[in-house]
């Protein structure tokens, strides 16, 4: 039975348990960077692996009995290998924030000059923030959108890299819904004597199945997360081509930046890795990406702006103001009374500080987990209109008929059946 130790030895931590699934259950999650994982990858990541110390990489270790560690922790370098075609990995960051302090720590030393792209045009904090590492220990010249197209204006990038000669440049975004051009960046890095690193985070499942277009051909680093579009356990990801970096990328991770690997971790990523392999992974991705387009035209045809018109990806950026006044934190709010759970995110020209902002952001990678069809994507979208106007209008929001058709998409594809 589904915990059952649990239950018995902590009912107290058994009941958040419970209750976190039961809020997963109970709501359309359309969260960019969340996903359901398999009841596999869930096994993996609660067996007795947690139990073991393994500091070092597979047969190099620093402790004993690390035979059968080394065996998982081999099986998830040689399939994320394959799944992204690139010659060396390191699957230890306990991250995706991880993984980018040991690369970025490989490639830009402390005081050197960094670009990344800006945080509230869609960037990640690692990427030079100053709330992080990144913007603290170096100089950060970021990059943002074209404001006609709201896409990235490389001509910028461009610019700015022959003026700063950064020792880095990042590429990969937490927000950003069209396809980036790996290739021109690596381009102009190299022209500019930088390497170019890119995170991607949240694209890593496209790019397993080429519905993205690769980066490990062009960066000198590529890091990523595996629990966003890949669809695994929590933790990060290093792969690179060339054998010069791989000591000083492995030291990076330990004992640059961690202690020992989580190897039950390890052993979930393996699962994903394994899963993201088959066939029906591709055809997983493919609906991702048709039910992104499908949220967009049901919020369209409801009166609400895509940042860019659309969206390449998994994800959508949402411009709230032609429903004036109404915030992305209103927002947030209202469809979490409906059901239906966001982020509020900033948007391009943003105006409003960063816990109210003017947008949100909307991913389909867990709706599709769970088998939400297109049609029913286009009425999810609907829906958000639906809420957010009547926000605006104050038209004694029906809160209860949204909550109905929520509650009764839900039923239609119970999440987890097997976890009684
Ligand atoms: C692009 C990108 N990189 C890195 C991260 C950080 O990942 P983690 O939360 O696993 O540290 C995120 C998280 O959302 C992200 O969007």
């Amino acid at each position: 039975m589904y915990l059952e130790h649990l239950r018995q030895e902590d009912p107290e931590v058994a009941a958040c348990v419970d209750d976190e699934l039961q809020r997963q259950r109970d709501s359309i999650e359309l969260i960019a960077s969340e996903n359901f994982v398999s009841t596999a990858v869930m096994e993996a990541v609660g067996s007795p692996l947690t139990n073991k110390y393994a500091e070092g990489l597979p047969g190099k270790r620093y402790y004993g009995g690390c035979w059968a560690v080394d065996k998982v922790e081999n099986l998830a370098i040689e399939r994320v290998k394959r799944l992204f075609g690139s010659e060396f990995a390191n699957v230890q960051p306990h991250s995706g924030a991880q993984a980018n302090y040991a690369a970025e720590s490989v490639f830009a030393k402390p005081g050197d000059t960094i670009m990344g792209m800006d945080l509230s045009n869609g960037g990640h904090l690692t990427h030079g923030s100053k709330a992080n590492y990144s913007g603290r220990l170096h100089e950060v010249v970021s990059y943002g959108l074209d404001p006609k197209t709201e896409r990235i204006d490389y001509d910028d990038v461009a610019a700015k890299a022959e003026k700063c000669h950064p020792t880095l440049i990042i590429a990969g975004a937490s927000a950003y819904p069209r396809i980036i051009d790996f290739e021109r960046f690596a381009q102009i890095a190299h022209d500019n004597g930088a390497a170019l690193m890119v995170d991607m985070a949240h694209i890593a499942g496209l790019v397993a199945t080429g519905a993205h277009p690769s980066p490990v051909p062009y960066a000198d680093v590529v890091t990523s997360t595996t629990h966003k579009t890949l669809r695994g356990t929590r933790g990060g990801i290093i792969l690179w081509n060339n054998p010069d970096y791989t000591k000083r990328l492995n030291s990076a991770v330990f004992p640059g930046s961690q202690g020992g690997p989580l190897e039950h971790v390890i052993a979930g990523k393996a699962v994903a890795f394994g899963e993201a392999l088959k066939p029906e992974f591709a055809t997983y991705i493919e609906n991702v990406c048709k039910n992104a387009k499908a949220l967009g035209r049901g919020m369209q045809s409801k009166g609400l702006r895509l940042v860019t018109g659309g969206t390449d990806n998994h994800l959508l950026l949402v411009d709230l103001t032609p429903a004036k006044d109404i915030t992305g934190r209103d927002a947030e709010q209202a469809l979490e009374r409906v059901g239906i759970t966001v982020n509020k995110n900033t948007i391009p020209g943003e105006q409003r500080s960063p816990f109210v902002t003017s947008g949100i952001r909307v991913g389909s990678a867990a709706i599709t987990t769970r088998g939400f069809s297109e049609e029913e994507c286009e009425r999810v979208g609907q829906l958000i209109g639906k809420t957010v106007f009547a926000l605006q209008n104050d038209e004694g929001f029906k809160i209860d008929d949204v909550k109905a058709e929520v509650a009764q998409m839900l039923a239609r594809h119970p999440l987890y059946p097997e976890l009684a």
